[in-house]
Formats: C-alpha cells, structure tokens, sequence
C-alpha cells in the first residue's frame, strides 16, 4: 500500500499532519466532500478552488448507472469529475446500511473501484447499527474482517481501507481495530458512527471511537466515516480522527438549511447572514431565500464554514489550544456536552500523546479540571525535590520556617517558583478561583504529598478556603494567611 501519514502538530489525541497517496498530498485533519455524480451542487473544481484536496464519491452510484459506468471505465474517475486531487470511492456498504442489500459483492465493488482509477478504496464492510444485539455484530463484523482480507489477497498493490465495525459494542470495536492494525492496514475508517450522530447520541460516539483508537496504532491514519457537521469537528479531531467526510453541506441545503458552528439554522427564519463567507457577504438574508439559486448558494455556504472550520481546528492543534476550541463547540448542545465530558473521563488514556507544551491554558469552568495539562501535572509534580518542611503558600508570600515554600495555581496545584513561568503554570488563564479549580488544585497537593512521604506539609491560605483544604487535604497542617 502506499498511503502514508506523516504526524506534524499534536494536541490532545488530535493531529495535524500530511497523508501522502501515491504523488499527492492531503493535509489532515482532512475534510472530503461526498460528491454525487447525479446531483454535483458544487463541481469538484469549484472544491478544489475552495482548497478541497481530497473528495469522496460513490462507487455503487457510478456503478449503477449505465452512463456513468461506462464513462468512468473509460475515462477514469478524475476526468469524468475533472477533480485532480485525491478521489476516494465508497462501496456502497452506506447503501447496505439504509436498504439491507445491495447487489454488488465484495470482489465486484473492489474491482470496479480499482478499474475507474479511485484511489483509496473500500471494501464491503457491514455497518452494524446500534441496535444490533452482540452475537449479530461480532458475526457481522467477522464477515468484514473476511473481507478486507479477501481484498487484500486479490487485489495486494491497492489503496484499501480497512473498516473498523462492531457495533456499539467497546469491546468488539477494540478487537476490530486491533484485527486490522494487524492486517496492516494504515488507513482505517471508524464505521456505523452516522446513526449515533443522527440522533446526537455523542457520549456513544465517544466511547467507540476512543474504543476503536485503542485497538489502533498512532500512526495508522484515521477517517471517520458520515462525520462533518462543524460543531463535532473538533471534538472528532480530539480523539484523534483525520479524515472526514461529508454530504451534510448538500443534503441540509435541500432541506433550506444554514450550517453553523454551533448548529444548524433554517434559513427562511434568518433576518442576517452571519458569515464571513464569499456568498453571506454577497447577498442579504432575503436575497438568498428568493434565489433561484438557493439551494446551491447554501451548499457552498454551508461547505465553506465547514471547511474554515477544519483550518480553524488545524490551527488550534499548531497552538496548542484545541480543548479551548473543544470546549466551545460542545457548549452549543446539551448532546454534544455529554460528548465533550465523556472524552474528559478518557483524560488518561489521552495524557500520553498529548503534547508537552501549549501556548496558553484557558479555564473554562470546572470540565477544565480535567483536561489531560492537570492530570499530566499532578502526575509529574511528585518528582520535584522538596525539604523536609515544606510550605504550599496560597497567596504565595514567604514565611519564615519552612525548608520550601512553594506557590499554588489552581485547577494544577503547588508550584516551584522556578516554574511559575512554564507551561501550564505560567501560560494559564485563570478567573477568579472557584472552589471546582481549588479542590483540583488540592489533589495536586495530595500526589505531591504522597510522592515524599518524608516531608511535613503545611498549607496557608485564606479563611474561605480553609475548609474546603482540611477536607482535600488531610495529612497537611492549614494555616490562616494574615490579612
Ligand atoms: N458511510 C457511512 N458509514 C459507513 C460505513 O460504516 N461503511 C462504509 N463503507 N461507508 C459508510
Ligand atoms: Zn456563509
């Protein structure tokens, strides 16, 4: 196989990096739009033109249709497109999902695939729904193991994907994902993930993409099957999926409706465009509603925010600030929330690729407290040395008697005042404390404690934190700072 993936930026699980097919390059976190042949709101120029690199289209439409079939095994994919970016085909296992069956095998969509010049393909791999009980999904799942091994038998020199299926089932999603890691595949799509996103069931999507991560190796370059909507970019891009792809930038503009980053808006209820977009600033709210051009206006709008906010996530993964724009987006929805907070009880897991030194730390209420910068630090801050009295200082003034005195930042805890200027001490935004950030705060106290069981602690602070430190904290004397 020759798609490779090259890691630049990390942040939190996420990645920016460069996914080589053959000759070209796709900069990931990637954005494909689906493109179909039927119906192309926007050309795949006019894609390429909005900086689209890669696109998705189906092989089981352009095989179904007499015309396109020919011309696609004629002319080949990109031409019959005039797309010279990346093409990736689907095999119509989305179709599988929707009708039960479709009338095209494993080796066939394969074959085809290859024939009209696609360049990542797929195979046959069963989408098990969410309902599915656990013996349906891991038959089903074993049915497209089968399968991608078949691919791999006939078709050695190909660009396959390697799906990873099972159902809702965490376990099942692990042991796919590690089955196919050990098939070699390095391009792995998560399937089945559009009916969890559909009825916004995000704390699910959480836990079977991190599930399926888990089974993967860090280097294997991860798509998201169905995912695009910008308000989940983000949160995806988090756990540490790549690729994406997307019809919602047409299908909701059929259904009038106005993609934001924070939700999707029905246009005809619209006074403003609130968009920087080229077709927002060119037409008023009204304008665009009467267009005979609506639908296709929208689709462009809603493609447009979609992928400014790939550029918007890639940028926070360079700066280091992606849970700053995780935490914003999962605030739209109380869905999306639950998302947000299930990926914060996966903090551990997430800890060792992220990475070490951020541009800023922003508080954002007591979900920050969680963030894999306080975990990774009350980890670290038992390896500091210490005398053998030892002050944690609130309001970080020194007193006389102690053998260290250290300062205290919250949600993180006491500090070295040689590192006050690091990160995260130094580069973290922190309002007014609040008592989630203070009890954060003190169970950093509790693992520096615990890393020098020689030491003695005391902790001076103020009258309203006093209780709330003799409740977290208590092996440590607590002192009253003098006002
Ligand atoms: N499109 C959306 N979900 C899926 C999936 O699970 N498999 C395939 N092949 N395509 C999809
Ligand atoms: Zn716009």
């Amino acid at each position: 196989m020759t798609i490779t993936f090259e890691v630049i930026h990390k942040d939190i699980g996420g990645r920016v990096g460069k996914v080589k097919v053959g000759s070209k390059t796709v900069r990931t976190p990637a954005l494909l739009p689906v493109v179909n042949p039927h119906l192309p709101l926007i050309t795949p120029r006019e894609m390429q033109e909005m900086g689209v690199e890669a696109l998705i289209t189906n092989a089981y439409i352009f095989n179904r249709s007499t015309e396109f079939r020919d011309k696609a095994l004629a002319e080949g994919l990109h031409a019959v497109l005039d797309f010279d970016g990346v093409i990736m085909t689907d095999s119509g296992s989305f179709q599988l999902s929707v009708y039960g069956e479709v009338e095209v095998s494993n080796e066939e969509t394969l074959a085809f695939q290859q024939a009209i010049g696609s360049e990542i393909i797929v195979p046959l791999d069963i989408p098990t729904p969410p309902g599915t009980d656990r013996e349906t999904a891991r038959q089903e799942l074993a049915v497209t193991l089968e399968r991608m091994r078949e691919g791999q038998a006939l078709f050695p020199d190909a660009n396959l994907a390697g799906p990873v299926q099972g159902g809702i089932y965490t376990d099942l999603r692990r042991e796919a994902a590690a089955a196919v890691q050990d098939l070699g595949f390095t391009f792995c799509p998560i399937g089945a993930v559009v009916p969890l996103m559909e009825s916004y069931r995000y704390k699910e999507l959480v836990q079977v993409v991190l599930a399926a991560k888990s089974g993967l190796s860090p280097g294997t370059c991860v798509h998201l099957f169905g995912a695009g909507h910008p308000a989940m970019l983000a949160l995806a891009v988090a756990m540490g999926c790549d690729f994406f792809d997307s019809a919602a930038y047409a299908l909701f503009a059929r259904e009038g409706r106005y993609i934001t980053t924070h939700g999707t808006l029905k246009v005809d209820e619209l006074a403003e465009l609130p968009c920087a977009c080229r077709v927002c600033r060119s037409h008023t709210a009204e304008e665009l509603k009467r267009s005979p051009e609506r639908e296709r206006l929208l689709a462009l709008h809603n493609l447009h925010v979609t992928l400014a906010e790939i550029a918007r996530i890639r940028q926070a993964v360079q700066d280091g600030t992606l849970w700053e724009l995780v935490d914003e987006r999962c605030r739209s929805h109380p869905r999306l929330l639950a998302g947000y907070r299930e990926l914060l009880r996966h903090a551990e897991e997430l800890e060792p690729a992220d990475r070490v030194s951020k541009r800023r730390f922003f508080y954002r209420g007591s979900e920050s407290c969680r963030r894999t910068e306080v975990l990774r630090y009350h980890q670290t801050i038992p390896r500091i040395s210490l005398g053998g009295r030892v002050l944690i200082s609130f309001d970080g003034k020194e007193v006389p008697g102690f053998d260290t005195v250290l300062g205290f930042k919250p949600p993180f805890g006491p500090y070295p005042t040689g590192l006050a200027e690091t990160f995260p001490v130094g580069q973290s935004e922190i309002p007014d404390w609040d008592e989630a950030m203070v009890r954060s705060g003190c169970a950093g106290i509790r693992s520096l404690m615990a890393g020098h069981p020689e030491s003695w602690f005391a902790v001076r602070c103020g009258p309203a934190w006093a209780p709330v430190v003799a409740e977290e904290v208590p092996g440590a004397e607590v002192q009253r700072e003098q006002v």
